[in-house]
């Protein structure tokens, strides 16, 4: 199914989904004159011969043009930059080196990154700090193909360790306000609530922002999942509805789909972040198929956290079977061994996704972005003209 921008339409397996019957691409470089011993015998032609379309190698494209929809600015801070920022406030951290850090990069579920995340944040002080990290994640995600971000930011995090909530919102959006001629990328910022904490605290956080007029787009839940269901934030979500902001919910990362099910009928989402957990539930997966909902996975993150055990064993290729509107995304890229164009490449080459179903992902997180419709145009033209 192709629309007529040459981009693989989003979801839908009908007849035509070419979730498991599209050819694999072939990305084996073509032979040139010099590799092939035949050459001494035939010359090679006074014109080179254009290599088939499907031949050309990985290199020569460059990443695939892509939105990453599902970010935590925090979870870019890498191990480097933690230590410079902790030495640049006099920060002792709790580890001798940069090796310490990494060893502690062994997560057995949510919770045990979430702990390790929470404690870095305590490098992240002055507006300069946030402002570093984030130029930090967009100049990386300039390589990563990453041509539109939504970016979101943890406010209570660091307004409950007594940094100001100016200080962070304006690190971040000072950054995020040059993205574009910067870095080529478009950006948002969403405000993120933790799930762990009470309702009246996110309430609270939230009519701050909006009294800053904070430069937001939209609200997400994020934090520990099991045992604060989406139905805990109704209040929260009707109020940023009625203030005009996109709503987006972690779901069905490690909670049960009865957790997608609420953050649709209960906090009116127009995104899941994860939702991998869904296909336990056929009438679920039915539905979010009927409704395009996006769901934004983070396949190497589901990895580190132990919520599958290995890639290969990832519902990401059942889950284009299903005719579900996914999109990859790198969650925590610092802590879960890579970007965005790491996620497809481990993608492709430990459970075999074609190339046609990777450009399907980027057209899907392209259209489920909060971008303007111009600027969505914009970008599945580039991704159509990528040469895939
Ligand atoms: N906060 C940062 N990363 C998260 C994740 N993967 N799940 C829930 N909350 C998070
Ligand atoms: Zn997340």
């Amino acid at each position: 199914m192709e629309t007529n921008d040459g981009v693989p339409a989003a979801a839908g397996a009908g007849p035509d989904s070419p979730a498991s019957d599209s050819p694999a691409q072939n990305n084996t470089p073509p032979v040139s004159a010099a590799q092939d011993n035949t050459a001494q015998d035939n010359p090679a032609p006074a014109t080179p011969e254009v290599p088939e379309f499907a031949e050309v190698p990985e290199e020569v494209h460059g990443p695939l043009p892509v939105a990453e929809l599902h970010l935590h600015i925090e979870g870019t801070l890498e191990p480097e930059l933690i230590f410079a920022l902790a030495e640049r406030n006099g920060i002792q951290l709790p580890y001798a080196d940069l090796d310490e850090l990494r060893s502690r990069y062994e997560f057995t579920d949510l919770q045990s990154f979430l702990d390790l995340y929470y404690a870095n944040m305590a490098v992240l002080q002055t507006e300069q700090d946030f402002a570093d990290m984030t130029r930090a994640y967009l100049s990386r995600a300039a390589l990563a193909g990453v041509r539109h971000a939504e970016i979101m930011l943890d406010p209570q995090a660091h307004v409950s360790r007594g940094v100001a909530l100016e200080t962070c919102v304006n690190g971040v959006a000072s950054v995020l306000a040059v993205s574009e001629q910067e870095f080529g990328i478009s950006t948002l910022l969403i405000a993120a609530f933790l799930r762990d904490l009470s309702e009246d605290s996110a309430l609270e956080v939230l009519e701050q922002l909006l009294a800053l007029n904070a430069p937001i787009a939209g609200i997400g839940l994020d934090s520990a999942e099991v045992g604060n269901p989406s139905a805990k934030f109704q209040r929260l979500f009707a109020r940023a509805k009625d203030a005009g902001l996109h709503r987006i919910a972690h779901a069905g990362e490690e909670g049960p789909p009865s957790y997608i099910i609420d953050a649709l009928d209960l906090l009116d989402v127009e995104r899941i972040d994860h939702g991998i957990r869904c296909m336990e539930d056929p009438e679920l997966v039915e539905r979010l198929v009927h409704e395009l909902m996006p769901l934004t996975v983070c396949p190497l993150s589901n990895v580190r956290l132990r919520a599958v055990d290995t890639l290969k064993e990832h519902p990401l290729p059942a889950m284009l079977a299903a005719g579900l509107n996914v999109s990859v995304n790198s969650d925590d890229p610092a802590y879960f061994g890579g970007y965005v164009d790491d996620n497809f490449a481990q993608l492709k080459s430990v459970i075999g996704l074609s190339e046609f179903d990777c450009v399907r992902m980027a057209a899907n997180s392209i259209r489920s972005s909060f971008a303007s419709e111009e600027r969505k145009t914009e970008l599945l033209a580039e991704l159509a003209a990528s040469g895939r």
